[in-house]
């Protein structure tokens, strides 16, 4: 898909999500699971994007757990604890390639930032169509990539330098 003209985000309304924000025709457009949706609408760091009402991209993140901080030995690893995790990103189909995914995904990085975070992970299935476009999106807007569950790829970027 070339690239269209820049959405103008000043018109773009953002707001936490409410529980039917996120649709069976946004799910459908942007490949969530009814469990991802039911996660994000609880999660305190899932924001939706409007353009006249209508919800045209969102985002999912989350802090990290306490469990994904400890050691072997029980102790601590200050840099997992401080790794805030972007679950998804999705923006409608006829609204893609006009820097709403980018923008959306640069919205959370300034979140997880005010939250304390020193870096935000993402990962997503290394298998499926979204791969080639996901990839080249986080590589852009400067997330490097990095080991993964298995059959995963992942990407980090890092807000505060190791
Ligand atoms: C991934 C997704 C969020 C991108 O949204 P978008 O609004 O189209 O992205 P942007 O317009 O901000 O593009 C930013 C950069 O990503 C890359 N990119 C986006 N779409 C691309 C495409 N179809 N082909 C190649 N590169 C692409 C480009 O580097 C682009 O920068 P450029 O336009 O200056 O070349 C959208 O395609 C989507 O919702 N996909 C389904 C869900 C998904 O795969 N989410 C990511 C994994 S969690």
């Amino acid at each position: 898909m070339a690239r269209a003209e820049t959405l103008n985000f000043r018109h773009l309304d953002v707001t936490r999500a409410r529980s039917d924000d996120l649709d069976t025709s946004f799910q459908t457009a942007v490949g969530l699971s009814q469990q991802q949706v039911a996660y994000a609408t609880a999660s305190l760091y899932c924001r939706v994007a409007r353009l006249e009402g209508q919800v045209i991209g969102a985002y999912s993140m989350r802090e990290p757990y306490p469990a994904e901080s400890l050691f072997a030995d029980g102790s601590t690893d200050p840099a997992a604890l401080a790794a805030f995790h972007l679950q998804w990103v999705g923006v409608r189909t006829d609204f893609r390639r006009r820097g709403l995914g980018g923008w959306l995904v640069g919205h959370a990085i300034g979140v997880a930032e005010t939250k304390g975070a020193q870096c935000l992970d993402v990962s997503f299935a290394e298998q499926g169509d979204h791969v080639a476009v996901a990839g080249a999106l986080f590589v852009a807007l400067g997330f490097v990539q990095r080991e993964a569950a298995a059959g995963q790829l992942g990407f980090r970027y890092q807000l505060i330098p190791e």
